[in-house]
């Protein structure tokens, strides 16, 4: 294939693919199989491979989310992101119309009501239809950059269907709307993290805060979040004239994105409260989570004459529907321990109804938590269920507080084995100072805790294999760990409390056939710190065997996809520890499958397959994203500091400090040109 026809195929196969994506991710209706889906894409990036420099910024590819970043850069809205003013109440709602009324007299208002999606508020900036900049709300004026991590999201376009921009020569659309995080993908995210021993997130408002803070946009993409826009920001140089809000909707989606699934017309107050009541029926049925109704006035040009206020506009408000909440005696609070060790408050309460269901437990997250809020036991609170979060305090009635309320003073020991907790020990990302740990691995709830993670169903699903008996099996000496399953003895179990000889033998079967199973999910079992099932999976990929992941070194996992440095350490750091290596060894000779089906040997590596690079100084020809991205497509690594494990520095003019620390550490010195001539033999 010569290079013209190789950039003519690239076309196609990059049109196809993103025609594909929005059918998929936005239209909801998929145009091919998944199967015949993977092979466009494999062929995209096979010819991406081959011929680097046809890699655009927005090539369907470039979703999987790049190098991590130090700091995110700070970006000017050249429009100002407003705030709503909201209302909980009928009352005002018709206040709010009157008012508007009285400020556009004898005119008729219409109205569009459209879902409050409970998210983050971005701001998606396309310069001649190209995705260029994302970014936050911020203060209104500033927010932070985060294109990188917002280009992982499948349903954002990373070019505007040309025909609806139809632009005569430079174009600005700014594109405003809620990233959130599905109802489905936050269960499954805290899932995910509780079984990786990290703190859940309390919400999934907090889950897409969080996602989308990070630095790293690879771990951003194994995040389920979307998009929903309601609104533009900047708009220059196109062709398209609007009048109402409606049409203004209509364009966004012939633009590619996902707009409000449902919207209302109405026309006087009444219709108003009967939208804003239909909405918060149909609201339990959207992907995402929803805490009111947005009104907003449809005429654009009726808009511009209401105006704004500092900080948000006269035309529209938010009608917020009230949390499901309940007001309940705090009666004491128990402190769980996880099988990381992490240390969870949980407070014990006077049963409720919230929800339609009867509470009589919930979170109280962690120390910092209980004491920012000053909840105290005997204090009357205030617990709270938002969707699919787990019941939470969210706060104290000090009203109703009598002086006989006791601080809770959080226990310095292990309330299983009575260690010392420390803040410290084993801390995942994002939780150092926060979660106290018992760092004990023998005690009695860890060793529990490990055990049932073995036997659940995302496991090893070993049925039967739940609280109840697991704490009998530890209780009795009888398993200590999950090997010790594996020498289990019909008489041992038949002797058990309640435990007759058939459930004895249905426990043992299930046990047995528990040694068939993937060896991905041994790996996910045995709960090494930050190895969810996905990171298992990944793993089982790259190795052939399970011994073969835990005698690889850092570098070597970390050539894995989904692997970083953070996992990898992880991996190293549980094999250290030699009891952790004895478990392997009878989990071996238990029969235990030890070889994975998932293993794909990798296909040829490229000319730079495990070097790692340092980028310093400004290079004559190429910019630095492009030559991080000829470097990766060419099987290399791009690193930000130079250290012994650097192959080679790449300088250019006016290099900085790195050029004399590669000089310190011998680290070989090359040009653009050379360069890019090892990039090209192959
Ligand atoms: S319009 C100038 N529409 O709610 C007004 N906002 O509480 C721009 N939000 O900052 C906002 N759903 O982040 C609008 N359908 C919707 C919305 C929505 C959620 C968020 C948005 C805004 C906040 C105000």
């Amino acid at each position: 294939m010569t290079l013209a026809e190789a950039k003519t195929r690239h076309r196609q196969l990059a049109r196809e693919t993103r025609q594909h994506d929005h059918a998929y991710y936005v239209l909801g209706q998929p145009t091919i199989s998944d199967f015949e889906y993977d092979r466009l894409y494999r062929e995209l990036a096979d010819l991406e491979k081959q011929y680097p420099e046809l890699i655009s910024p927005d090539s369907p590819t470039q979703r999987v989310g790049g190098e991590p970043l130090k700091e995110f850069k700070p970006v000017r809205h050249p429009q100002p992101m407003l705030s709503l003013d909201n209302t909980y109440s009928q009352q005002e709602l018709r206040e709010f119309v009157n008012r508007l009324q009285r400020l556009l007299p004898k005119e008729k208002l219409e109205w569009v009501v459209e879902p409050k999606v409970d998210g983050i508020a971005i701001n998606l900036r396309y310069e001649d239809g190209l995705f260029l900049c994302g970014s936050t709300r911020g203060d209104g004026t500033t927010g932070d950059d985060i294109t990188a991590n917002l280009k992982t999201i499948r349903s954002i376009p990373h070019r505007l269907e040309e025909e609806s921009v139809s632009a005569p020569a430079r174009s600005v659309i700014e594109v405003r709307g809620e990233v959130y995080l599905t109802k489905t993908g936050f269960k499954r995210l805290n899932t995910e993290r509780a079984a990786n021993g990290e703190e859940p997130f309390a919400n999934a408002r907090n889950a897409a805060a969080g996602s989308l803070k990070q630095l790293d946009p690879r771990i951003v993409a194994r995040r389920p979040l979307d998009i929903v826009v309601y609104g533009v920001g900047q708009i220059e140089g196109t062709n398209v004239r609007l009048e109402r809000h409606d049409q203004l909707l209509q364009w966004l989606k012939t633009l590619g994105f996902n707009t409000p699934e449902r919207t209302w017309h109405c026309h006087s107050a009444d219709e108003l409260v009967k939208a804003i009541e239909e909405l918060e029926q149909v609201r339990r049925g959207f992907a995402y989570e929803t805490d009111g109704a947005v009104v907003k006035l449809n005429s654009l040009e009726q808009r511009q004459r209401a105006g704004f206020t500092a900080k948000a506009p006269r035309w529209a408000i938010a009608y917020k529907y009230a949390a499901e909440q309940a007001e309940t005696k705090l009666k004491g609070v128990t402190v769980q321990v996880g099988r990381t060790g992490a240390l969870t408050p949980v407070a014990e309460l006077e049963p409720v109804l919230l929800a339609g269901s009867t509470i009589g437990r919930a979170t109280l997250h962690n120390e910092d938590y209980i004491r920012q809020k000053d909840i105290r036991v005997g204090d009357t609170v205030t617990i709270e269920k938002a969707g699919e979060v787990i019941p939470a305090v969210v706060d104290v009635v000090l009203t109703k507080r009598t002086g006989a309320e006791v601080p809770f003073r959080f226990p310095s020991q292990c309330p299983e084995c009575g260690s010392k907790v420390s803040r410290m020990a084993g801390a995942a990302p994002g939780d150092e100072g926060v979660v106290w740990r018992c760092p004990n691995s023998d005690c009695p709830a860890q060793i529990r805790g490990r055990i049932e993670h073995w036997c659940s169903r995302g496991a090893m699903d070993i049925e039967g294999g739940g609280e109840v008996l697991v704490r009998q099996l530890v209780q009795s000496g009888l398993v200590r760990d999950v090997a010790d399953l594996y020498r289990l003895k019909l008489e041992e179990l038949a002797g058990l409390e309640r435990m007759g000889e058939k459930s004895a033998r249905n426990f043992l079967q299930a046990i047995d056939a528990s040694k068939q199973r993937e060896t991905w999910r041994i790996l996910f079992g045995l709960g090494v710190l930050h190895v969810g099932a996905g990171v298992a999976k990944a793993l089982s990929r790259c190795f052939p065997t399970l011994e073969d992941v835990f005698n690889a070194s850092i570098p070597q996992l970390t050539q894995c996809e989904d692997v970083g440095e953070v996992i990898a350490q992880s991996i190293v750091q549980w094999h250290g520890d030699r009891q952790n290596r004895t478990l392997l060894e009878r989990l071996r000779k238990a029969k235990l499958n030890f070889t994975s089906e998932l293993y794909k040997p990798k296909a040829a590596a490229g000319p730079l397959e495990g070097k790692i690079f340092v980028l310093t100084g400004t290079l004559p020809g190429l910019k630095r994203e492009e030559v991080t991205e000829r470097i990766e497509a060419a099987g290399g690594k791009v690193s930000g500091s130079v250290s012994k494990k650097t192959d080679f520095v790449v300088a250019g003019e006016e290099p900085g400090s790195k050029l004399e620390k590669a000089q310190k550490l011998r680290v070989r010195i090359i040009g653009e040109k050379e360069l890019l001539e090892m990039i090209e033999k192959r």
